[in-house]
């Protein structure tokens, strides 16, 4: 019989196989594909962009908050724009302790409401994604779970995506989240968070799956981009990329035992 640890198991990889868009057996022997690849290469550092003029403010502030409370306060405060057109700060969710942190992009419209990130249907997506490698937002185990935020903390009106401007204005406040969290391996969740945190104009469909490191959070963290779930959700062929760049990723926890 099956323990139930195992059985969970294969039943998210099934959930997440469906996802991808396999719904019947085209063979009746096993093919073991899960088989991870190993670890890429590391990517020299990408530089450190210099601060600009709307950034010194929010780099001061930043600095000054010592744990998780403070600094959600202080973004909470931030005047911003932003605030006029959302109901919530959408700050964080999953577990503080986690080795993984996802760095999404903006709250939609669902986040908006319920005051946290990645719970609308690109959430719902996220989560399968995760269960797919035996990962869990709210796992209490640091080594399967999560914890995940945003560039922005407000819901840009109508979903538009965020300025440059904007995610240079908030990116002091990411940086100083990833310090206090202080993850084993990050994740840039689609454009904007990638070029973002990475200090680039190259596009994710050239940065997905590559490991990369770069200065976050006060010291070099390895980082890997991957596809947004809301993209997958439009373009679900592009699915086998994120079942790559997840098996990349169960690679590198698995390496780092
Ligand atoms: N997309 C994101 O990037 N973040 C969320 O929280 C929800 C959707």
């Amino acid at each position: 019989m099956l323990m139930p640890d195992t059985k969970s198991a294969l039943l998210a990889a099934l959930d997440w196989q469906i996802e991808l868009g396999a719904d019947e057996a085209i063979s009746d022997t096993f093919q073991d594909r899960t088989s991870a690849p190993p670890p890429p290469k590391k990517a020299p550092a990408a530089p450190s962009s210099p601060a600009t003029t709307s950034s010194v403010s929010t780099t001061e502030i930043a600095e000054n908050c010592t744990d998780l409370v403070s600094l959600k306060t202080a973004i909470a405060n931030h005047p911003h724009a932003l605030r006029e057109g959302a109901r919530n700060c959408v700050f964080a969710d999953g577990n503080p302790a986690a080795r993984i942190m996802i760095v999404g992009e903006a709250p939609g419209r669902d986040e908006d409401m319920q005051g946290l990130p990645f719970v609308g249907r690109s959430g719902q997506l996220l989560d399968k994604m995760l269960a797919s490698i035996d990962l869990n937002r709210h796992s209490e185990d640091s080594a399967k779970a999560v914890y995940i935020a945003n560039i922005l903390p407000w819901r840009p009106v109508a979903n538009r995506t965020p300025s440059v401007g904007e995610a240079a204005e908030f990116k002091p406040f990411i940086d100083r989240h990833i310090a206090l969290i202080d993850p084993a391996i990050i994740i840039t969740m689609g454009n904007v968070s990638t070029k973002t945190l990475l200090d680039t104009k190259t596009g994710i469909m050239r940065m997905r799956g590559k490991w990369t490191e770069a200065p976050l959070g006060g010291k070099i963290s390895p980082v890997l981009p991957m596809l947004h779930p809301a993209y997958l959700l439009r373009q679900p062929q592009d699915k086998r990329h994120a079942w790559a760049d997840l098996l990349s990723l169960k690679s590198h926890l698995e390496s780092q035992k």
